[in-house]
């Protein structure tokens, strides 16, 4: 039986040969946000988003909502998969990142796609719950402050509709989940909604180990939960 293969450097190289289409509008992105102070390191991989438009395709989408916009990369590439008429909102605290991204949306010509909303997310996905109600989301994805993971998880789960798709990013936070000496306040934050997707049977999960860890979890129907619980 074939185990998880170790990716070494000369084998990411090839994965990215094979299977990257990264085009010259996020590569730039990418360079001008490799010059900022807090640079790459908070951007998704060019792979992830790719990966996330497929998913946005996938889930048909037509509402999905972006926790951390940073310089707006994950919303990019999500809002060119959207189905037509759809739209991506996503949340950040500080404009002067978001304002890098804005101009490349409108290079993208996908601008009018994405609806920005500046503040706490908390409060942007609290606002969000009233404004369209629960179940009115296709896909959400979390990207924000990792202390406020389950906060996001059990608010992003009002938010999605059945059979919607929430997507969780650094679920392996830099590997340093594993390691029971750190009890650095993100870490805990990010084992404690490991540990609770586990045991939560209103969604089905997969942690994927590409990346810094990115989970899937599906919502499941009611009927289907039902089923599970009584199983
Ligand atoms: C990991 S980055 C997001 C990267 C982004 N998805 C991308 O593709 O480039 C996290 C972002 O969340 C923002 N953030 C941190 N705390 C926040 C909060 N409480 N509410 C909204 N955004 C927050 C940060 O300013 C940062 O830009």
């Amino acid at each position: 039986m074939a185990d998880q293969q170790h990716v070494s450097n000369e084998l990411h190289a090839y994965v990215r040969a094979v299977s990257l289409r990264e085009d010259e509008i996020l590569r730039q992105l990418r360079e001008e946000t490799g010059a900022l102070p807090a640079g790459g390191s908070l951007q998704v991989m060019a792979e992830e988003g790719q990966f996330l438009a497929l998913l946005v395709g996938l889930t048909g989408g037509r509402r999905v909502l972006d926790i951390g916009t940073y310089t707006g990369y994950s919303a990019l590439c999500m809002a060119r998969a959207l189905a037509p008429g759809g739209r991506v909102i996503t949340c950040e605290l500080h404009r002067r990142w978001s304002d890098i991204g804005a101009a490349y949306w409108e290079r993208a010509g996908v601008a009018d796609r994405i609806d920005l909303r500046i503040g706490h997310a908390t409060d942007t996905l609290e606002k969000l719950l009233a404004e369209y109600g629960p179940g009115s989301f296709d896909l959400v994805f979390i990207d924000g402050d990792k202390q406020n993971y389950p906060v996001y998880y059990e608010l992003s789960l009002a938010l999605v509709r059945e059979e919607g798709l929430i997507v969780v990013d650094n679920t392996l936070f830099f590997g340093r989940v594993v390691d029971p000496a750190d009890t650095d306040p993100q870490v805990a934050a990010v084992r404690e909604l490991n540990t609770r997707l586990l045991k939560d049977d209103r969604v089905d999960i997969s942690l994927l180990p590409i990346a810094d860890g990115v989970t899937l979890a599906r919502k499941r129907p009611t009927a289907v939960r039902n089923r599970v619980v009584r199983a």
